[in-house]
């Protein structure tokens, strides 16, 4: 698919990782709707001025990935701007650490229900669309964790497992329309996700400071010794929105992290 002038939402687009693939795409020539929650609103905003800086168009949506009626007002405000959708990137997400025994009942739900059951909510909204068009690309960011278990991350290897599964399906049940679906699996980041959440635990049990544990943990687990950027992740969006033969598949973007 030639990506000028077509239209990509991209789900936690705000920052990070989502915000890698909103400019990707926009470099490519594609309008970018950067759906987000309203506390991000800031982040949204300094999104849509670098997509517009590419020479896009941006449009604001504010939706939480888990509520089906803001997913179809999300949907409904795309094409009411833009009059088409061409790409969905399934990005937005949550992590926390705790083991299996010790994870809340509720924690579980919190970290399923943005991970797995966005990813199936926009997917359900966005694929008719599609369909109808015989023409578009989900892509579902799903994580090394949804490669292989990691310790203290059962909830989240148990959504990010899910988003492969549901890719797989998802592109069975699309390829009759000519819809690809398939899933990049990113190691490791630099973002909020990984400052907050991963980096404390993982300081404290190397004994270090935040900074030097996320140096030695690049340096030491990835097999290419560094961490992976937002804008890989973006670059790898962009080659499976181009590729119209791949569907189903999920690809590596972590530096050999698998193999470790
Ligand atoms: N950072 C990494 O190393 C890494 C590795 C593998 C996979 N991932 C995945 O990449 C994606 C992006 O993560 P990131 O590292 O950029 O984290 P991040 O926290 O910087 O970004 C996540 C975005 O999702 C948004 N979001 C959270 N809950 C939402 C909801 N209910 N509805 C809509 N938006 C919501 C947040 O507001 C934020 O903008 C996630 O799916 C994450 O699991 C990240």
């Amino acid at each position: 698919m030639e990506l000028k002038d077509t239209v990509a939402i991209v789900t936690g687009g705000a920052r990070g990782i989502g915000r890698g693939i909103a400019l990707a795409l926009a470099h490519e020539g594609a309008n970018v709707v950067i759906a987000d929650l309203p506390s991000v609103q800031d982040e949204m905003e300094q999104t849509a001025a670098l997509v517009e800086g590419e020479g896009a168009q941006a449009l604001l949506a504010h939706c939480d990935v888990r509520d089906w009626s803001q997913v179809s007002s999300l949907t409904q405000a795309t094409l009411d701007r833009f009059g088409q959708i061409d790409i969905l990137v399934n990005n937005a997400g949550v992590i926390s650490v705790a083991p299996v025994v010790a994870l809340d009942e509720e924690e579980w739900d919190r970290v399923l229900a943005v991970n797995l059951k966005g990813t199936f909510l926009c997917s359900k909204a966005v694929a008719p669309h599609m369909t109808e068009r015989r023409s578009g690309r989900i892509v579902n960011i799903s994580s090394v964790a949804g490669r292989k278990g990691q310790f203290g991350l059962g909830h989240y290897c148990a959504s990010k497992f899910g988003v492969i599964g549901l890719t797989q399906t998802l592109a069975l049940e699309l390829a009759p329309s000519n819809v690809t679906v398939n899933a990049v699996c990113p190691g490791e980041v630099d973002s909020a996700m990984w400052r907050d959440q991963l980096l404390p635990a993982l300081a404290a049990s190397m004994g270090t400071t935040p900074d030097e544990a996320w140096e030695r943990f690049t340096r030491e687990r990835v097999p290419l010794g560094r961490p992976q950027t937002a804008a890989d992740i973006g670059q790898a969006v962009v080659y499976l929105c181009h590729a119209d033969n791949i569907t189903g598949a999920a690809i590596n973007v972590n530096g050999g992290s698998e193999m470790g």
